[in-house]
């Protein structure tokens, strides 16, 4: 076989409605939404850059356009960042409108995960492509996009990330029937979209990590609604196994859920207390808060 192509370009899907944070969504884009002191989709953006990606699509959908203001030049806040001498504020966000090619499509009509990546075919054309979830993002310490791009770059098939859940989580995930390689890496035999548990073939959960081979738009094409009536990438995943091997690379921790409230208030609790210059003051504060309801 020759040496698969560089994975270079990433898709990132963030057409969502963001219902499950209404009212805070009701006019922004839920993927803008603060972690600490950084929209979430920032995080994410940064995890492909720094696994080696550097053309990134973002599919987006009505009231999102804070997402392309984000990642755009903003001359008048440069301005006066600089005539008030604050250098610091200014690198910072002119680097973020340098941290790659960032393209944007809009999804139309919301017709599920499989439909938003299928959008981006045109500009991924012949090449494989990362697709990375808007609802989560990965540890900086985390190498799980980087070991995916390996994978990739061993087999030349795509690649999915598979985290082990409790079992009567599984029916909020895509689920792997799996094949053991080695340690982190597994061969899909099979999956399966949202299982009820009972029907489950496994605890291994797909997150939102993938490496596709370009073949994927066609399944994409083909596939029909699934689970709550939307094209589904599972699906379409489920389709590419009969033409070609699907790898999957499990991997423990590292991993930060914005797509639930709770989920999102401890992302911003444990990355607020990494940060040196909020920990102290930070982590007294939770101390004393956790002392005086009586948590532990
Ligand atoms: C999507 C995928 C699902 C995957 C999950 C990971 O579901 O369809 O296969 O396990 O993301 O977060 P959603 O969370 O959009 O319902």
């Amino acid at each position: 076989m020759s040496t698969p192509p560089i994975v270079r370009k990433a898709v990132i899907p963030a057409a969502g409605l963001g219902t499950r944070f209404l009212p805070a969504t009701k006019a922004q884009a839920k993927e803008m939404l603060p972690v600490v002191d950084k929209p979430a989709i920032q995080y994410i953006v940064e995890e492909a850059v720094a696994a080696g990606i550097d053309d990134i699509l973002i599919i987006t959908g009505r009231s999102k356009r804070s997402i392309e203001d984000h990642f755009d030049r903003q001359f008048e806040l440069e301005y006066h960042l600089d005539a008030a001498g604050k250098q610091s504020e200014l690198t910072e966000v002119v680097a973020l409108t340098e941290l790659a090619d960032i393209h944007f499509v809009r999804q139309g009509s919301p017709l599920g995960l499989g439909h938003a990546v299928s959008v981006a075919r045109k500009h991924v054309g012949d090449n494989p492509f990362a697709v990375l979830l808007g609802d989560e993002f990965m540890a900086t310490s985390s190498t799980l996009l980087p070991d995916m791009i390996q994978t990739y770059a061993q087999y030349g098939r795509s690649v999915m990330a598979l985290q082990e859940v409790e079992p009567e989580e599984i029916r909020r995930y895509g689920c792997a029937k799996p094949e053991r390689i080695s340690d982190h890496l597994v061969q899909i035999l099979d999956l399966v979209e949202k299982p009820e548990p009972a029907e489950a073939p496994s605890n291994l959960a797909v997150m939102g990590r993938y490496i596709f081979t370009p073949e994927l738009f066609e399944k994409l094409e083909q596939v029909q609604p699934g689970v709550g009536g939307e094209i589904q990438l599972t699906d379409a995943i489920a389709m590419l196994l009969a033409d070609q091997a699907v790898y999957g690379v499990t991997f423990e921790g590292g991993r930060y859920d914005t797509g639930t409230v709770p989920a999102y208030l401890q992302a911003i609790v444990e990355l607020a207390l990494e940060r040196a210059d909020l920990r102290p003051e930070f982590g007294a504060f939770l101390a004393d808060v956790v002392q005086r309801e009586g948590l532990v």
